[in-house]
């Protein structure tokens, strides 16, 4: 009887193409919070008041305070193995691979991710409410400083990211269903698979006869459309995962 991860290793050795999708637990070796596991961050905070654009027009400077912290946990933590395992998996697919994250923290490219889209967008972006001026700027700011001023036009920046209720970053969305239809594994990873547009992605895969490959320690609403399901945390599985794909002997 070959174990889950033998199993796993076996299927994505019979794949051509390989789309990854990774959701919140892939960071969560990293110490960044989850939103909606047992100690996940929607447990303790509702996102209608931080994560809305109802909300950073009612009140910017606690949205601000809120992406201003997630920004510093961000900033000090680093790629975790399940990351790293991520990025082997790209150089072994090459061009028949492509990584959907719906993370914002921008950890999969720390670790050398390329052929990835961010469906979310990411933290460190900053647009203008305004003018549409737009920078990336990787840092915190200070508490007075919140919430940050456009420096073209003195109008309100917000986070450049998706907030509840907001349409997704068009090129990033054609991409991820493009993948998704040529895809014949999807490998789905730390993701409760309850937010849409992203969680529509594995049933596209498996809708036109792909297989899924589910890591998470616990039950999804993939779980049982799953070829195999590895309930482990991915910094600690993932690895394994690779040096099983690249072992000649299956049984190594
Ligand atoms: N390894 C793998 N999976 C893990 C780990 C781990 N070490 N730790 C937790 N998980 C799993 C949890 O069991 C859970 O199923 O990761 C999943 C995280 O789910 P969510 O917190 O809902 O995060 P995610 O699925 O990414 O949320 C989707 O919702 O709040 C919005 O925009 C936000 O992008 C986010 C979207």
């Amino acid at each position: 009887m070959t174990s889950p991860v033998e199993q796993a290793a076996e299927l994505l050795r019979r794949t051509r193409f390989l789309l990854v999708l990774t959701g919140a637990g892939i960071s969560a070796e990293s110490g960044i919070p989850t939103f909606r596991g047992k100690d996940g961050l929607w447990n303790r905070y509702d996102p209608q008041d931080l994560a809305t654009p109802e909300a950073l027009a009612r009140n910017p400077r606690l949205v601000w305070q809120w992406y201003n912290w997630r920004r510093g946990l961000i900033l000090k933590a680093r790629p975790n193995p399940g990351h790293e395992a991520l990025v082997h998996l790209e150089q072994h697919f090459g061009d028949r691979f492509l990584l959907v994250t719906q993370n914002v923290d921008g950890l999969h490219q720390r670790a050398g991710s390329q052929r990835m889209v961010e469906l979310h967008g990411n933290i460190f972006q900053e647009v203008c409410t305004r003018c549409g001026f737009e920078r990336y700027h990787e840092a915190t700011y200070p508490e007075e400083a919140l919430p940050p001023a456009c420096p073209q036009c003195g109008g309100l920046l917000r986070p450049g990211v998706v907030f509840f209720g907001e349409t997704l970053p068009e090129e990033a969305l054609r991409q991820a269903f493009a993948a998704a239809r040529q895809a014949d594994t999807a490998l789905v990873i730390g993701t409760s698979a309850v937010v849409y547009p992203a969680a529509a992605l594995p049933y596209e895969v498996k809708n036109h006869g792909g297989r899924l490959i589910e890591v998470n320690p616990e039950a999804t609403p993939l779980t049982s459309l799953a070829e195999v399901s590895l309930h482990e945390p991915a910094g600690r599985v993932l690895p394994r995962l690779v040096r099983l794909l690249h072992s000649r002997n299956p049984k190594a």
